[in-house]
């Protein structure tokens, strides 16, 4: 197969960790040809969707892992499967190359996961289509509604939906004395909607990383456990990682979740769960593979490609 990733920029990634370098390398070595493609250039001429690719070499060695051909022009529909794998903001211009994707998959380009599943799921919000699987959770602008969610619960978690990597959550009691100073702050006086979530002392034995690979749950977590003094188990928040078997709970839930979300076009979903509840649906560029594949040995990046590969019999 050829396959395609859009990714950010190749200096950027950090091969020792990075899971589209790891997919990168299981499609080498099962003899895909792999490509990169930088979101910025995808273009669409006369309703014909292309992008400047180039052909990728990529080797074990992190110091050294890539060579690149220089870029040329492909037709999308000219890949196998085209991996969307940018990172967010999930800003105006995501939103923008998902329909320029999506014009390309009207040519035939397979490209996972689905642009327009990738639209339509919020990685905050898409949680409140399972409510019988999510902690307490409320999502306004109003602050009266926020102030007394608060109220009621006394110890909540305050995020903006449009972060990632632990930026801008706030842990906020009933007697905190900067509550109102946060919320006008993180609501930008009540013009931004907010996320207000029951605050789970569970996330003491971690945030954890449930995959979802082509409608297969996998069998282990990375649980994200928080630095000392830290809220945020968010490896980029300094959060280690250890991976260790789903429990029960965490299997039921993202058993539950799989067929419909698969069926949707996302092929790599990762599915953050404290102390067996659902708080946060990865769609964009879902991580934790290498962290989970050192510790345990199961090969996630591999099991992508078996899904690619499947996808396209
Ligand atoms: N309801 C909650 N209770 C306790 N901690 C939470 C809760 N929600 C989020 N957190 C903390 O904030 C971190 C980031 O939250 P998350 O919703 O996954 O957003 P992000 O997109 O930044 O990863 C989590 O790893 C966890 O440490
Ligand atoms: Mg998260």
């Amino acid at each position: 197969m050829k396959i395609a990733l859009i990714v950010d920029p190749l200096p950027q990634l950090k091969p020792y960790k990075d899971s589209s370098v790891a997919i990168m390398r299981a499609a080498q070595a099962r003899g895909h040809t792999v490509h990169a493609i930088a979101r910025e250039a995808i273009s669409v001429r006369d309703g014909r969707v292309s992008a400047m690719a180039s052909a990728l070499s990529v080797r074990a060695d992190d110091q050294d892992w890539f060579s690149a051909a220089p870029p040329s022009r492909h037709a999308l529909n000219d890949f196998d499967a085209v991996l969307m794998r940018q990172d967010p903001p999930f800003d105006a211009e995501y939103v923008t190359a998902t329909w320029l994707l999506e014009r390309a998959e009207s040519h035939g380009a397979r490209v996972w996961n689905k642009p327009r599943a990738i639209r339509d799921h919020s990685e905050k919000v898409a949680i409140a289509e399972f409510p019988d699987f999510t902690p307490t959770t409320l999502i306004t602008r109003d602050t009266a509604e926020i102030q007394a969610f608060i109220d009621e619960l006394g110890d909540v978690i305050l995020k903006p939906l449009d972060g990632m990597g632990g930026a801008g959550i706030f842990r906020i009691r009933h007697d905190d004395a900067n509550r109102n100073a946060i919320i006008e702050t993180l609501g930008a006086d009540a013009s931004r909607t907010l996320m207000v979530q029951r605050y789970l002392p569970q996330i003491a034995e971690g945030d954890k990383r449930v995959l979802l690979i082509g409608g297969e749950v996998m069998p282990y977590s990375l649980a994200r456990i928080p630095k000392a003094g830290e809220t945020r188990g968010n490896l980029a928040a300094g959060g280690r990682g250890v991976a260790m078997p789903l429990t029960a709970r965490e299997r039921e839930i993202a058993e539950t979740l799989a067929p419909t979300l698969w069926a949707r076009g996302l092929l790599i979903v990762g599915l953050d769960m404290i102390g067996g509840h659902l708080t946060e649906i990865n769609v964009t560029s879902p991580t934790c593979m290498v962290e989970i594949r050192q510790q345990t040995g199961f090969d996630i990046p591999a099991r992508v490609i078996d899904a690619l590969e499947n996808t396209c019999h």
